[in-house]
């Protein structure tokens, strides 16, 4: 028998939510009280539904079981299985089993909101809204479901409430939150391992869901009817990440990260978790095509920050990689006073804002990845003279891009954070790189009593650490790109100087070969990684084999997929991340990396499956030029792409370029073609992608 929260119910005196939610409410909010609460079989039991706009997605929530529990269907057919929620507490045990939805509130809302910079200008939050208070009589609770055309997202609010006056502080040990996946042997999961070593740090492994133990999100997966979801969450703040644990076959718990003493989350009444987050599409492009993440954030919280400026860079970096520099002092010390204005003069000829420079500070001799303690982020090294570099820059109109790398030794970061900041905007840096290398669990802090506490990456007290540097850095007009960092989950769209970050496996892999990256990496990361945010993965290395084709140390891509990826891997600040004397030997492919733009005014994603290619359309913010980058794995493939997304009626020089026929990224990476067509709207364009390739266009307006 089917249980009654299963069956759309009929809501507000008989009116189907689907039909009466189907209409959209431009600019409008409106509330109906106590609107769609049904009886269902079961005494006193209650089930509430809501669906998205445009009536495909469909949630219900009820108190069937003696605890909250939800189900999602997406075009008819159940996507979520009932799911238990509810969140455990020190102080008051179960906040969930026995608690029934006593009242209920909803609300629609169609609005449209800028973003300073972005992959589209315009971003449309439209999405039914219900909030089911669950009580036991003693205390209550919130759970707040969005459901969008792209996903829902849902979150808990615990109110301050005259029950909770004797508990000021709240110790949250568990969440009960689970993810009933139909059918896992059936699923295909895209994945990286949950709280591990390396962090998020990962190749991305494909299986079948049920394979799953422990994930980090976004987790992505497609069913065997084709449908396509990810699983993350939006507006992590003062809250411990949510990692997805799998119990029975198909059950994913939100598995929250503990702090050193256990504890998941230390909060107090009056909070709200972040959202849980689902996004639900028909295919793979359609989960690149999806703002779930950012619509679940708030607005900015920093006011005018139109002094946060997209943009290219270069940096000495790539050469610590390939042991041709040293971070530390000595003979191949990399940033000294000399080499910078090198590459400012390079930044300056070539079009790049800013020149980013690693192990330009006392610290780095010795071990250092061991040792943060040591690190000094105002005492430059001899052979660093920052008033000389920046003065050279002003000149030049290149800026200094700032580097602290601090190893996990995060009260010693703190400790000397305004200074270090102070130092910087002195100088007028305004990005500064971050890098919190250490292995997962192994973030050192000094506690109140002077004891020294590990950390993950991802519990509550590094959640809040990484703001805490990115409000410090906005107070002095400075941007954040964080390596190792807190995955993101869209508050760029509430500090918008949180400017990028990893989060990832990027290019540095390949300068390692621990392994190197795989071909199918970059076209499983804009279904996984990219869907919470821009990523600082360095693109853009020409010299693909320094030690040789042989070498397990190098890229594993043709030249022109270098190219592509950027404009497949969204990120407002890019770098041309190899070594100036490789660009100058290929300026004709050079070119790409000096018009492609880093902020656009609109972006498509056109076609993919996820690991195997992808293509995004991107127009520039400000202009009439589009863009294109097409990747695939390691399978050569031809795709189709109509170019209907270009102005009707215009005309364009497409600037493509492609792998020659004998490209492979394995034996002949180097094989490329530039070229030039007029196109309008209503041409298509065959891409011919080898092993390994990809295709970088400019469709220049003419
Ligand atoms: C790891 C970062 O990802 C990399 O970009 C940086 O060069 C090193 N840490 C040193 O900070
Ligand atoms: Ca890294």
């Amino acid at each position: 028998m089917t249980p009654s929260y299963l069956q759309p119910a009929a809501l507000c005196a008989g009116v189907d939510t689907r039909a009466q939610f189907n209409k959209p409410i431009i600019g409008l909010t409106y509330a109906l009280a106590l609107c769609g609460l049904t009886l269902s079989s079961m005494v006193n039991a209650k089930t509430v539904q809501v669906s998205s706009p445009d009536t495909h997605i469909y949630i219900s929530l009820t108190d069937d079981s003696g605890h909250p529990e939800y189900h999602i269907q997406f075009n008819g057919k159940t996507v979520i299985n009932p799911s238990k929620l509810g969140l455990v507490f020190a102080q008051l045990g179960e906040l969930g089993s026995e608690f029934t939805i006593k009242n209920v509130t909803r609300n629609s809302v169609d609005q449209t909101w800028q973003q300073p910079w972005g992959e589209r200008e315009n971003v449309r939050d439209h999405y039914n809204r219900i909030v089911a208070t669950l009580s036991n009589g003693k205390l209550d609770f919130d759970i707040e479901f969005k459901a969008f055309n792209d996903g829902i997202g849902f979150r808990y609010v615990v109110p301050k409430q005259a029950g909770l006056t004797s508990t000021p502080k709240l110790d949250i040990t568990d969440e009960l939150t689970e993810f009933v996946i139909p059918n896992p042997q059936q699923t295909t999961a895209w994945w990286i391992p949950g709280r591990g070593w390396n962090r998020y740090e990962y190749l991305y492994r494909t299986t079948t869901l049920d394979k799953i133990d422990r994930a980090h999100t976004p987790m992505t997966f497609r069913t065997a009817d084709g449908v396509h979801m990810s699983i993350h969450e939006a507006a992590l703040t003062d809250y411990a990440a949510m990692v997805l644990n799998q119990g029975r076959d198909g059950t994913l718990r939100a598995d929250l990260t503990p702090w050193s003493d256990g504890i998941r989350v230390k909060t107090q009444p009056g909070f709200s978790s972040p959202w849980r987050t689902i996004q639900i599409a028909n295919d793979a492009p359609g989960l690149l095509n999806s703002d779930l993440i950012l619509n679940l954030n708030e607005p900015n919280k920093l006011g005018d920050v139109s002094w946060v400026q997209p943009g290219k860079y270069v940096g000495i970096w790539w050469g610590m990689h390939l042991n041709e520099n040293t971070w530390g002092s000595g003979p191949k010390h990399g940033a000294t006073t000399s080499e910078t204005k090198r590459y400012m003069d390079f930044a300056a000829q070539y079009g790049f804002d800013g020149v980013l420079v690693e192990g330009w500070n006392e610290g780095w001799d010795g071990s250092w990845f061991h040792n943060g303690d040591v690190f000094s982020f105002t005492q430059a090294y001899p052979d660093f003279d920052m008033e000389a570099i920046s003065q050279y820059g002003k000149s030049k109109n290149v800026r200094l891009i700032g580097h602290h790398e601090t190893s996990g030794s995060v009260t010693n970061y703190r400790n000397q954070m305004s200074d270090a900041y102070d130092l910087y905007k002195k100088h007028g840096v305004t990005q500064i790189k971050t890098g919190y290398v250490a292995d997962g669990g192994d973030i050192k802090r000094i506690d109140e009593n002077g004891i020294t506490r590990h950390e993950w990456h991802d519990g509550q007290f590094m959640v809040n650490e990484y703001l805490h540097s990115v409000t410090e850095a906005a107070k002095r007009g400075i941007s954040i790109n964080t390596h190792e960092p807190i995955k993101d989950t869209g508050l760029r769209r509430t500090y918008p100087n949180w400017i990028a970050r990893e989060g990832a496996r990027g290019q540095e892999f390949n300068a390692w070969g621990s392994p190197p990256n795989t071909p199918e990496h970059t076209a499983i990361l804009p279904y996984t990684r990219m869907l919470a945010g821009p990523m600082d993965f360095t693109p853009g290395i020409f010299n693909l084999a320094p030690e040789g084709l042989e070498a397990i140390n190098r890229v594993n891509t043709t030249l022109t997929k270098q190219l592509a990826l950027y404009v497949v891997l969204y990120s407002p600040i890019q770098m041309a991340a190899d070594l100036p004397r490789n660009y100058v030997q290929r300026l004709d492919a050079f070119q790409f990396i000096q018009d492609v733009p880093t902020d656009w005014n609109d972006s498509i994603a056109l076609a993919g499956d996820i690991g195997d290619y992808v293509a995004f359309a991107r127009k520039q913010r400000d202009a009439e030029d589009w863009y294109l980058g097409a990747l695939t794995d390691e399978k050569p493939r031809k795709i189709s792409i109509k170019l209907d997304f270009l102005t009707p009626g215009k005309q364009y020089q497409a600037q493509i370029y492609r792998d020659g026929e004998k490209a492979d990224w394995l034996s002949n990476p180097y094989d490329y073609v530039i070229e030039t067509q007029t196109v309008t709207a209503t041409d298509s364009l065959t891409l011919s992608l080898a092993p390994s390739g990809g295709t970088a266009i400019r469709f220049k307006a003419l």
